[in-house]
């Protein structure tokens, strides 16, 4: 029921293990490789290798069948027209079995802002959802913003595992989904950077990916994130790709891609080009192993690919898309709060209970008129900080 096994299982790794051994030794050139033609040649040679095996040591679902396929990856400054080639896989949406993509598009269909086809998302796994948790704190977010209550029926929360969605259903019934994953248990803490988590952010990034090939604008936000202004109201228009930017290098410039992005939060157009966008991004992360997709952004952003499909992109200001790393906050201005920068589920949903107490301090002050409301602030992430800041 889950999945094509099939595909997972294909070339099974363990009867070969000779084979197995050289596919590593070849899979560590490749990672560090400089030159484009030398990886051409690796990822076309790793393909031609062994799919099955490749599949297991680089996370895929069956739909990668599909996204590896040249010309896209393995010849980039030659790709076909990219409208051309996004509109043949504009409805092909492999990722799902049939019956889930039905409950998807029934969910996404009730979730939609009418006018626009545009839905929140979010994700989690069992421990974000228990009660009293990273969940719990996110919606009353949502509750205490000013202008955000109102968007929560809009928030499509992406389950990775069975108790999250059935925690999720009881708590904001019709907006559940159940991402299934063969083989992958997603429900435990992940730690930053193991095997699980990397999958887990890769499979988000395909699943994302697949939203725009329904025709979806999405919203895209960590749960990990309070809601205190309706983000909206700071989007861009016009732009292809918006993200979040990472407050110690930000400019002030949106357009300037020498910005560093913060891939917990972006809001993303549907059409050809975000379609072309998410395969390539997707498709990226055979060229860098292990790493997060955060980092393939920042490592493909300047792709001469990325200027041919004609992406539009934007950088987001921390002063309105806040986060843990920053130092110091103008609550006046801030519409999102990220806890990132943080380890540890218990104490990062402390710090934004502090974020949240902060806000309805502040908000009670502002409206009784009685003090400036602008002289007070957030307190500083302490529980987090302590535990060593992580970037
Ligand atoms: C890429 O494709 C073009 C046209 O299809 C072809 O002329 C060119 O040789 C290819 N380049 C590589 C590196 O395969
Ligand atoms: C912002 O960055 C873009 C892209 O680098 C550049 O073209 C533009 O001139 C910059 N704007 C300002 C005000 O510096
Ligand atoms: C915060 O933003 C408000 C509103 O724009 C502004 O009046 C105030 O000076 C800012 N505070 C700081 C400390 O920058
Ligand atoms: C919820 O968590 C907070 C701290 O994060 C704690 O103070 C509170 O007692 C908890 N409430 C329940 C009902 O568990």
């Amino acid at each position: 029921m889950a999945a094509k096994a099939g595909h997972v299982t294909a070339g099974d790794p363990d009867s070969q293990p000779q084979k197995h051994r050289r596919l590593h030794q070849l899979l560590a050139k490749c990672s560090d490789v400089k030159s484009i033609v030398f990886f051409l040649t690796c990822t076309a040679f790793l393909f031609h290798f062994s799919t099955g095996i490749l599949y297991r040591l680089v996370y895929h679902s069956p739909s990668s069948v599909t996204t590896l396929s040249p010309p896209q990856l393995l010849n980039v400054s030659t790709v076909e027209p990219p409208m051309t080639a996004a509109e043949q896989e504009f409805d092909i949406i492999d990722t799902f079995e049939t019956e889930d993509k039905i409950t998807l598009v029934r969910i996404l269909n009730e979730a939609s802002m009418k006018e626009k086809k545009t839905v929140i998302v979010t994700m989690m796994n069992q421990a974000w959802a228990e009660p009293n948790s990273t969940f719990d704190a996110f919606l009353d977010g949502f509750y205490a913003g000013e202008g955000t209550e109102r968007l929560l029926r809009h928030v499509v929360v992406v389950c990775l595992d069975n108790e999250a969605y059935s925690r999720c259903n009881e708590v904001h019934p019709r907006r559940c989904f159940l991402l299934k994953t063969t083989g992958v248990d997603f429900s435990g803490e992940k730690l930053f950077m193991v095997p699980d988590y990397l999958r887990m952010m890769w499979r988000r990034t395909e699943f994302l990916g697949s939203l725009l090939k329904l025709g979806y604008n999405f919203l895209f936000t960590d749960m990990d994130t309070m809601w205190l202004r309706d983000p909206f109201t700071r989007l861009f228009s016009e732009v292809d790709f918006q993200v979040a930017g990472d407050y110690y290098r930000f400019n002030g410039n949106s357009s300037d891609l020498r910005n560093k992005v913060n891939g917990g939060f972006n809001f993303v157009v549907a059409n050809r080009k975000t379609v072309e966008f998410y395969n390539y991004w997707y498709a990226s992360r055979l060229r860098f192993p292990g790493k997060n997709e955060q980092v393939v952004l920042e490592r493909i952003k300047h792709d001469l690919y990325i200027k041919q499909i004609g992406l539009t992109i934007r950088i987001l200001d921390p002063v309105y898309f806040g986060n843990f790393c920053q130092p110091k906050w103008n609550i006046s201005k801030v519409c999102i709060m990220h806890g990132n920068c943080c380890s540890g589920k218990r104490t990062k949903v402390k710090d934004l209970r502090h974020v949240l107490q902060d806000w309805q301090n502040y908000m009670s002050v502002v409206a009784s008129g009685k003090a400036d409301g602008h002289k007070l602030g957030f307190r500083k992430p302490m529980n987090c900080w302590r535990r060593g800041r992580r970037h």
